[in-house]
């Protein structure tokens, strides 16, 4: 069956009335609909269970966005018994019947956009432009990953003799862990969860704790689009209570984690640690967390890169893993550049997403608590140009905070803060900034704003991460157009949004018949 070439799904225009009157309708009926509860999903089944967590709306924390049944560890093995069972027909269709159910869920997340939006402003504290460039890298990857996955049903091609027919096909490798961070509670889902299954395994389903909702709407859209019983089982949850549980779990062959790098080192650990007469080598997909940096020279477009620096450290209040929380900034422009930042921050309207400001609540009690504890450090560790003020009256709110002057070993330079603060740094020269920015355990994004080729030429050779942009912001990057993943601590090194993601899930089988 021919498919369309694979295309990007473009912005919502906000500037059209029709789409600002369908999003504000969607808003009003996803109010109407807070406060519900999400059963498990195992085998098809709707299983209510007793404990049930409460997700709640960070720009208005008092209000529930919806209850989560909890899965414990009977769940568990009922989901993993649900799973294998599932497996065995599903994992015998072919890579294109698998596929087609991808395009089917990409075509009905188009038609909920407007609603899939309003979810994400209540549960993740999103505005419109983030939860709209989310719900799209969504179906980026239903899309994407669909068309990929008929590639694959052809195996490789090989040399052949006479005589002897050769055949490589890629196998599924059974049942899987999908567990997933909440600061990308759809399209993050959608990614792990779809190219696990396009390939033919079946997964177990753990979405974050502080977004399941979401989660939950994206199993209705699996239903809708029908995707087989047993083939994505739901089982939210704490991690204390079924986490290593399910990771450590012999019948679980593959565990797909995104999140912070401290769990994904536990996981990793947990996943490999050795079960008696073990059958299996678990593999594990680990895409962790960054400390990402934007360097300047003194010959870029200065007004470019102040936008691309405010962007890239401010959008979604910083909470993305491509977030650039570090400047690093040519001598002979810093304060020039210090300025033009702080010029645009003060601009950033701080407040709820339902209405569509720049800077939204971050996203529980526990992250505005480690935020500001990282601003009195960054107080200490250098000067505060612009914010350092937060509210959490009504909703968790940090107003974006940069603070100048900081060494290159500073901890507000060298760790992880996820939340709205910049850090920069003076730096003498490119090749000094490139250092400065290879100075972290991490290498996710990275940006170098430069008029000068060879500098781009060092920077591509030099700069330690898996996403590079020169003359542009370090986050959101595009499915398809620039396949995104990290070194070192950022994770074990495959890339979403192409091929190479999909062949996390298989393992390749040679078959040679002679005649
Ligand atoms: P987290 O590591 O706290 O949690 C991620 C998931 O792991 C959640 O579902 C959580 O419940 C689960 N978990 C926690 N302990 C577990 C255990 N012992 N066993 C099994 N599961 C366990 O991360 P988070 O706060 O949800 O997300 C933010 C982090 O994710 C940041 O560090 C960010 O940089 C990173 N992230 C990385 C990428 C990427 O592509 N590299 C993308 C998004 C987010
Ligand atoms: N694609 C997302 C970004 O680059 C993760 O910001």
């Amino acid at each position: 069956m021919p498919v369309a070439p694979f295309k990007n799904d473009a912005p919502t225009d906000w500037g059209n009335p029709e789409n600002k009157e369908e999003l504000n309708s969607s808003l009003e009926f996803v109010k109407t609909e807070l406060g519900k509860e999400y059963p498990l999903v195992i085998g098809g089944r709707e299983i209510s269970t007793e404990h049930k967590l409460a997700s709640y709306n960070p720009a208005l924390h008092n209000e529930v966005v919806g209850y989560v049944c909890q899965a414990g560890k009977d769940d568990i093995e009922t989901a993993i018994t649900a799973a294998r069972k599932a497996y065995e027909s599903w994992s015998s269709a072919t890579f294109q019947e698998r596929a087609l159910h991808l395009f089917k869920a990409a075509e009905i997340m188009k038609r909920r956009k407007a609603e899939l939006i309003a979810w994400q402003v209540y549960e993740a504290g999103k505005n419109w432009t983030e939860a709209d460039g989310e719900i799209n890298e969504a179906t980026d990857f239903l899309e994407m990953y669909g068309r990929n996955a008929i590639k694959l049903e052809q195996g490789q091609e090989l040399v052949s003799l006479p005589g002897i027919e050769n055949r490589l096909e890629y196998k599924p490798l059974g049942v899987g862990a999908i567990i997933s961070p909440w600061n990308f509670p759809l399209a993050i889902v959608t990614g792990m969860t779809v190219s696990a299954i396009v390939t033919g395994n079946t997964v177990l389903l753990k979405p974050a704790s502080l977004t399941p909702v979401v989660a939950a709407k994206f199993m209705e859209i699996m239903h809708e689009a029908d995707i087989p019983d047993g083939v994505i089982n739901f089982v939210p949850g704490s991690s204390g209570e079924m986490g290593d549980y399910m990771v450590a779990h012999r019948d679980i062959n593959f565990v797909s984690f995104t999140g912070s790098k401290e769990v994904g080192l536990r996981i990793d650990e947990v996943a490999h640690t050795r079960i008696p007469d073990q059958r299996w080598i678990k593999r594990v997909v680990a895409e962790m967390g960054g400390k990402n940096g934007v360097v300047v020279d003194e010959s870029a477009d200065l007004d470019a890169a102040a936008d691309g620096i405010v962007t890239s450290a401010f959008g979604y209040q910083g909470q993305k893993c491509s977030a650039g929380s570090r400047a690093i900034i040519h001598e002979n422009v810093y304060d020039v550049m210090v300025n033009k930042i702080i010029e645009r921050t003060q601009a950033l309207q701080v407040g709820s997403g339902n209405e569509n400001n720049a800077i939204g609540p971050v996203i529980d009690e526990k992250a505005f608590k480690k935020i500001n504890e990282y601003v009195e450090i960054g107080k200490n560790e250098g000067i505060l140009v612009c914010g350092g003020d937060s509210d959490d009256t009504e909703g968790y709110y940090i107003t974006p905070t940069v603070i100048k002057d900081v060494t290159p070993e500073s901890r507000i330079m060298k760790e992880e803060i996820f939340g709205p603060v910049l850090a920069i740094c003076k730096v003498a020269n490119v090749e000094e900034g490139v250092e400065v920015y290879n100075n972290t355990e991490f290498g996710l994004t990275g940006a170098l704003y430069t008029n000068k080729r060879d500098q781009i030429m060092y920077a591509r050779q030099k700069m330690d991460c898996g996403n590079l942009f020169f003359n542009g912001k370090c986050t959101g990057a595009l499915v398809g157009v620039q396949p995104f993943g990290g070194y070192y601590m950022s994770g074990t090194g495959s890339k979403t949004g192409c091929m190479d993601y999909l062949l996390n899930f298989v393992q390749a089988k040679t078959c040679a018949e002679n005649f």
